[in-house]
């Protein structure tokens, strides 16, 4: 069974496999076409955190492809009234592909090692790998290409920093990380990284002008994820001089697009200026999640029985 846990679960193969199907598939929702590659498949979401871009576009677009989606509450009792083995057995039994969000991505791992039925990492504190896909497809869709492009992180080294450093990896995009030190991309992480996508580009420092000169794409995400509220106050002191300003994105490249996978916070790791202004593509970006959901739920679903 194939599983989405992490960005290293995509080849690059994969990924552009994902783009041609998001993009006819958007080109034929614009028209008005809805098509039904997924009639009767059932998707289930299981949240232990909020969300609205990444529950719905995935709802919104199974819906579109013919299938079916249950959104399961604490009810079901995942975690407490049977074991996980259990829970997945039974579960897998009834649906196609589980999307879960976990405060803990060794739940994930546990769903994947479990369940029959393919499980897709809608966001853990390790990686965010939808969101990723996604996004490189905005990229594409912006620049009409991806390979030769450089993307500037800009603040927490956190889970969507992760999964864009894979993409990015596997899609020939130079990714450039500017993060304060104790919030930078582990050593293991990039090792393993470097190992497994040996042409990526990958570079780390702690000056945002650094990564951000010349760079196509600036991108930032808030400095306290959900599950880290309390630290807000002291991260915020630590992000000091890492809001992405006009003044940060006038180092960036001539064209250069402002991207941010949304909750944002304005006036904290992004002036109201930059992500209101013209550069600022997060919109078009939040929307591309449901195209490119529909696109990876075909590439997991289309070919099983
Ligand atoms: N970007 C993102 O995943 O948003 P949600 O938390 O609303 O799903
Ligand atoms: N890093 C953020 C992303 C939200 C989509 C979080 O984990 O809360």
């Amino acid at each position: 069974m194939r599983h989405l846990t992490t960005a290293f679960d995509v080849s690059g193969a994969d990924l552009e496999h994902i783009f041609a199907v998001s993009e006819d598939l958007k080109a034929k929702f614009h028209k008005g076409l809805r098509e039904p590659l997924l009639p009767g498949r059932v998707m289930a979401l299981l949240f232990e955190k909020p969300s609205l871009r990444t529950r719905v576009s995935f709802e919104a677009g199974m819906i579109q492809l013919g299938g079916g989606t249950l959104f399961l509450g604490d009810d079901v009792g995942f975690g407490k009234r049977e074991s996980v083995g259990d829970f997945c057995r039974v579960l897998s039994e009834f649906v196609d592909v589980i999307v879960a969000r976990t405060f803990s991505h060794e739940t994930i791992e546990q769903l994947a090692a479990h369940c029959t039925a393919a499980v897709v990492n809608g966001l853990s504190d390790l990686e965010h790998p939808c969101q990723a896909i996604a996004d490189l497809f905005t990229m594409r869709e912006r620049f009409g290409r991806l390979e030769g492009l450089k993307l500037a992180w800009v603040g927490d080294g956190n889970n969507v920093a992760r999964s864009l450093a894979v993409a990015c990896g596997k899609c020939g995009v130079a990714f450039a990380a500017a993060c304060p030190e104790g919030y930078q991309l582990d050593e293991p992480f990039l090792a393993q990284l470097r190992s497994e996508v040996p042409g990526a580009d990958v570079r780390q420092t702690s000056d945002p002008a650094v990564a951000v000169a010349g760079a196509d794409v600036v991108y930032t995400d808030v400095w306290a994820s959900m599950g880290q509220e309390s630290e807000k106050e002291k991260r915020a002191r630590d992000f000091a001089g890492f809001e992405v300003d006009v003044e940060m994105m006038a180092r960036a490249a001539t064209g250069a697009v402002f991207m941010h996978c949304l909750p944002a916070h304005r006036g904290e790791e992004v002036s109201a200026e930059v992500i209101d202004g013209p550069q600022s593509v997060v919109f078009q970006q939040a929307g591309n999640r449901m195209h490119a959901q529909k696109g990876i739920l075909a590439w997991l679903l289309a070919s099983q029985s």
